[in-house]
């Protein structure tokens, strides 16, 4: 499954990630971890907020390290059941060995588990893991296409 939105704004990329959050919702098997590519301030954050509020997701939980914020997460509703969306971004970290401490994989593993991972490509592990990506291009100062893409179905 592939779909391509076209974005000429940043409230345009927050509607986009709002028929994302439904477009997953109505599938059958609905992806446990998305990855999230596109260059420094593609749009990755601008999209999850997008998402996250589409779901009515309230900010829960930080997980913190002393330098920064490695999960988010939130507690929201998609088609009447509950949804954890955890979002990540791997941008600081350094190796695989750093990556294992977080739990990536019990995270995506949890029934109701929306994570989104940004620079999640850089990881074999997280490219393994994940059921597909949302990649962000730059078209313009203020365009961008957006390709949601499924592994399966
Ligand atoms: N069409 C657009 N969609 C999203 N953001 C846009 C768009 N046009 C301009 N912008 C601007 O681009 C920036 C996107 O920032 P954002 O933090 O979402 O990027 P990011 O991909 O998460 O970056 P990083 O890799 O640093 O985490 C914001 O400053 C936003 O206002
Ligand atoms: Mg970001």
């Amino acid at each position: 499954m592939k779909h391509v939105f076209e974005s000429a704004s940043d409230e345009e990329t927050r509607a986009i990630g709002a028929k994302i959050a439904a477009e997953i919702a109505a599938l059958a098997a609905p992806p446990r971890l998305l990855i999230l590519t596109g260059d420094l301030g593609a749009g990755k954050t601008t999209l999850v907020k997008g998402i996250v509020a589409a779901l009515a997701a309230e900010d829960e939980d930080a997980v913190t390290s002393p330098t920064f914020t490695l999960v988010h997460s939130y507690e929201g509703w998609s088609e009447g059941r509950p949804v954890t969306v955890l979002h990540l971004d791997l941008y600081r970290l350094e190796d695989e060995r750093q990556l294992a401490t977080l739990g990536l994989a019990e995270m995506a593993a949890a029934d109701d588990a929306l994570v989104l991972v940004e620079w999640g490509e850089r990881f074999p592990s997280v490219r393994e893991l994940a059921d597909g990506s949302i990649r962000i291009e730059t078209t313009g100062p203020q365009s961008r296409r957006i390709t949601l893409e499924m592994k399966t179905a």
